[in-house]
This record gives C-alpha cells, sequence and structure tokens, in this order.
C-alpha cells in the first residue's frame, strides 16, 4: 500500500525553484531515504508534506484517500504525521521530560478531559503521559537525562530528544531531517539502529533526510536523490552508490567544498 504519493510537487521563493515538479511514491513500512547536495530542496518537501510550506503546483496523497495540501498543519500531525526539523524545534528552556509530552499532543483527546474535570482525574491523565514519555526516554535510552533542561545538553542528545517527542505523537509516517547530524561515529550507528527499530518494532514509514552516507546505504530500503529541486535517480541503496550521475553529483559537491 502506498502511504504517500506526490505528484508534480513545485515550489518556488520568489523564482527561486526549490523543487521543480517532483513525483514519487512511499510504499507502507520503507524507510525511504532522500539524499542530495544542500539547497537540492529535502527541507523544502517536508515542509511540503506537512503544509508548513504552500507549493505553487502539485499533490501529496496521504494513505491514498488525504490530500495533504488541502489540510493544516495541525490536522496532519493528527492523521498521524510527524516530524523533525533540521533545525531543532524543542524547548530548549524545559526539562527533557516535558518535551517528550509535549510530543503527545496530537494524541490528546480534550472531551476526555473536560469530562473528568476534577484535579484528581487531571493528575491521572498526568502521570500517564509521564509513564508513556519515560517509556520513550528508555527506547532510547536517554532516561538518565529526564530532569535536564534542554539546553544544557549536546546537540546530538538534542537530536535524539526531538526524535522522541516526534515518536510520542504514535506516528505512522515519520520525517526526519538529517537525525545524526552533529553526532559521532558510534553516535550515528546507534541512531540507525533506533531507526530501524522505529520501523520494525512499531511499524512506522520513515522519511530520511540524511547527509551521512553510511547511515542512509545501511538502513535505507530506497533513496531519491535530489539535485536542484529534481529528482535524480531512484532506486535501491547498493545501486545509487553506483551510479555515475549520482557520484557526479556528489563528487561535484566535494571539490567545490
Ligand atoms: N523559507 C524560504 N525562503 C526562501 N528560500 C528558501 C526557503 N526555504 C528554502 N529556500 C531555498 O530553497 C532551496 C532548497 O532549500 P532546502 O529545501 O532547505 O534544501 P536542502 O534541505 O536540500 O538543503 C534553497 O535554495 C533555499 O535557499
Ligand atoms: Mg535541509
Amino acid at each position: 500500500m502506498k502511504i504517500l504519493q506526490v505528484t508534480d510537487l513545485f515550489m518556488s521563493f520568489r523564482g527561486l525553484v526549490a523543487l521543480n515538479g517532483i513525483g514519487f511514491s512511499v510504499e507502507k513500512g520503507e524507510i525511504f531515504g532522500l539524499i542530495g547536495t544542500n539547497g537540492s530542496g529535502k527541507s523544502t518537501f517536508f515542509n511540503c508534506v506537512n503544509h508548513l510550506y504552500q507549493p505553487q503546483r502539485g499533490k501529496i496523497t496521504y494513505k491514498g484517500k488525504h490530500d495533504l495540501l488541502s489540510k493544516r498543519s495541525h490536522q496532519i500531525a493528527k492523521m498521524g504525521i510527524a516530524r523533525t526539523f533540521q533545525n531543532l524545534e524543542l524547548f530548549h528552556y524545559t526539562r527533557v521530560l516535558e518535551n517528550i509530552m509535549v510530543g503527545l499532543h496530537p494524541r490528546l483527546d480534550m472531551r476526555r478531559y473536560l469530562r473528568k474535570f476534577t484535579l484528581k482525574a487531571l493528575m491521572s491523565e498526568w502521570e500517564a503521559d509521564k509513564n508513556e514519555a519515560f517509556k520513550i526516554l528508555n527506547f532510547l535510552g536517554i532516561t538518565r537525562f529526564h530532569s535536564r533542561l534542554v539546553t544544557d545538553l549536546p546537540y546530538g542528545l538534542q537530536k535524539l530528544i526531538e526524535l522522541g517527542r516526534a515518536l510520542a505523537a504514535q506516528p505512522d509516517l515519520l520525517l526526519l531531517d538529517e537525525p545524526s547530524a552533529g553526532m559521532n561515529e558510534s553516535e550515528s550507528k546507534e541512531v540507525a539502529r533506533l531507526i530501524k527499530s522505529i520501523r520494525d518494532d512499531f511499524g512506522c514509514t520513515i522519511l530520511l533526510v540524511e547527509h551521512d552516507m553510511n547511515l542512509v546505504q545501511s538502513i535505507c530500503d530506497r533513496l531519491c536523490v535530489l539535485d536542484s529541486g529534481e529528482i535524480v535517480t531512484i532506486g535501491r541503496p547498493d545501486e545509487i552508490v553506483k551510479d555515475p550521475k549520482v557520484i557526479r553529483i556528489f563528487l561535484g559537491e566535494e571539490s567545490d567544498a
């Protein structure tokens, strides 16, 4: 089953074309990687999926029936699409545990709260949310940081906390924008293991933007290579790394640096 179908998506910023009519589909249960040089349109694509950006043209269909570009971002979150951001979106002067609890929000049923509007009922909801958040911290192996302020922690750890916040929503589709940025090799390996486990154990479909080629090769089922807002190719990682067009793009970037 296709969980996401993208058709002729076009987005430009005052004449600068960020996505030039791209189209592809993602199967349920896939780990689908998006790679490409800086500025190739990867984050813009994510911003279109949860409708933070309004593309000028095209369509994004979720689970075969939901037209995402006709929905608002909070409705999209409620439909089971969660994401992390390239530049973290966390409450930096709030504790780790509360940041994870914020992620539970799309599933909160306000009517349930209002029906039981007593202090005792609210406290028990709060306790239940706290337990959920601790389960996620456990899964990520970062329980010991639960009472620390986010701002006091290193960037790589903040990335994991953001992943936890996204997971708290129990998404069906998870969009991860450079989850291993700021991490060393062993931390990146751990992130790769976690992403795989999120798919294998929770049945979550994953769209992954990532620069670390070792990481994408080791866990992605398919890769889509973007260049200047256009799709160069889509295929299995072992095919992609041998593709001369792809090699040229990445070597080109290195020689420019
Ligand atoms: N909000 C924005 N306003 C203007 N230009 C933008 C905005 N977001 C992205 N762009 C431009 O769109 C292009 C693609 O950017 P982006 O999607 O962030 O690339 P990537 O994530 O692949 O590095 C870049 O040229 C970038 O400067
Ligand atoms: Mg980006």
